[in-house]
């Protein structure tokens, strides 16, 4: 009698952008290890070679962290990914050099990994989704897609900078210490008046530099309680998201809805999606976390996929693609229908 065949192990290396982190998932969907660093931005905010010193430092410790954690030798991996992009050329090149490192040393496949697409992937396999509309706003990224016979279609993104960054940015104007989103969540609960602020919304695209300038003069003008800038704040750029991903949802007839990134974490954010979620029909669901923020077991995740789908690249194609976007890659493991894992 031939004995059950083992699982396939995927090691995965994110590092796009403040966090590097080392995953590792089995072909069952089991996480074994999702370990992370933080590179934590100064005043000026994120310096992209600073990060990747950070993640040069930190990346060899965090792989054998994660090793120890699932209990796995080297060896035991069958494949290795790495986040090829979108992100800030220093760290993904960093991250990249790890990963062919380590490919090349344990003599196993290389798959080079699309982070925007990574969120979802991991988000639909932690929250058990088949076929979602997807909210996916971070530090640098703010998107609104689904899938569509092959690929994921990008009804709505930023045109400027991301929700988070503004978040951020904004908090750095107001003496918040990095990073501002889940402190300018305390203090707009405690917010009363509603100040009126810049909303840009042009199709179905999103615009927040002129928001964020507007705010902090605002702030700066002291005719204001910082409370209720930042609730004024909040309620605008979320009722942006909130209008975007509502039209994509009645365009596409989605009946999920999944919101990821860091800034998921915020609840008035997660009301209003529920709300407009709810009254297309449609179930809601926020991915914890572990898995919304950047980290390694997204990237191990949407690896082995790529990986059973015969999508390993050799080391002269590895370069890294600083702005590869979600809708340019073929999502070839996923059937039309929607379905798939
Ligand atoms: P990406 O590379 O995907 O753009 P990132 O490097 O920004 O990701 P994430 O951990 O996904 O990393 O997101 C961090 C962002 O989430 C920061 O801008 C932070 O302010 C924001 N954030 C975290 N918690 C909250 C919250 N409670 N409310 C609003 N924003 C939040
Ligand atoms: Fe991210």
């Amino acid at each position: 009698m031939s004995e059950p065949s083992k699982p396939l192990i995927c090691l995965g290396i994110e590092g796009t952008a403040h966090t590097v982190g080392v995953g590792i998932v089995d072909s069952d969907g089991r996480v074994l290890a999702n370990m992370r660093s933080e590179y934590i931005p100064g005043k000026g905010g994120i310096h992209p070679r600073e990060a990747a010193e950070h993640h040069a430092t930190v990346a060899p410790r965090l792989v054998g962290d994660a090793l120890k954690t699932a209990k796995l030798a080297a060896s035991d991996v069958h494949v290795v990914s790495f986040s090829m992009g979108p992100g800030l050329g220093p760290c993904l090149r960093v991250v990249a050099t790890a990963a062919r490192a380590l490919s090349s040393l344990l003599g196993k496949p290389l798959v080079g990994v699309n982070h925007c697409l990574a969120h979802i992937e991991i988000g639909r396999r932690v929250m058990n989704v088949a076929d979602p509309l997807t909210l996916y706003v971070s530090g640098g990224n703010t998107i609104v897609a689904a899938f569509d016979c092959g690929r994921y279609r990008v009804f709505g993104e930023t045109l400027d900078i991301a929700v988070g960054n503004m978040l951020d940015a904004f908090g750095r104007d107001a003496g918040i210490p990095h990073p501002g989103g889940p402190k300018i969540e305390k203090l707009a609960s405690m917010g009363k008046k509603f100040i009126s602020l810049p909303y840009t919304v042009k199709g179905m695209d999103l615009s927040f530099s002129g928001l964020l300038t507007a705010t902090s003069a605002i702030l700066k003008s002291g005719k204001y309680s910082i409370e209720d800038v930042c609730y004024s704040l909040q309620e605008v750029a979320f009722s942006m998201l909130a209008e975007v991903t509502e039209r994509a949802l009645a365009h596409t007839e989605k009946v999920e809805v999944l919101l990821t990134g860091g800034v998921a974490a915020n609840k008035r954010l997660q009301q209003m999606i529920s709300i407009i979620s709810n009254e297309h029909g449609a179930s809601f669901y926020v991915v914890p976390m572990e898995y919304a923020g950047d980290n390694g077991a997204m990237i191990a995740w949407t690896g082995l996929m790529q990986f059973r789908a015969g999508r390993t690249i050799r080391v002269e194609e590895s370069n890294v693609r600083p702005k590869w976007r979600l809708d340019e890659v073929d999502v070839s493991w996923r059937d039309c229908s929607g379905g798939s894992q």
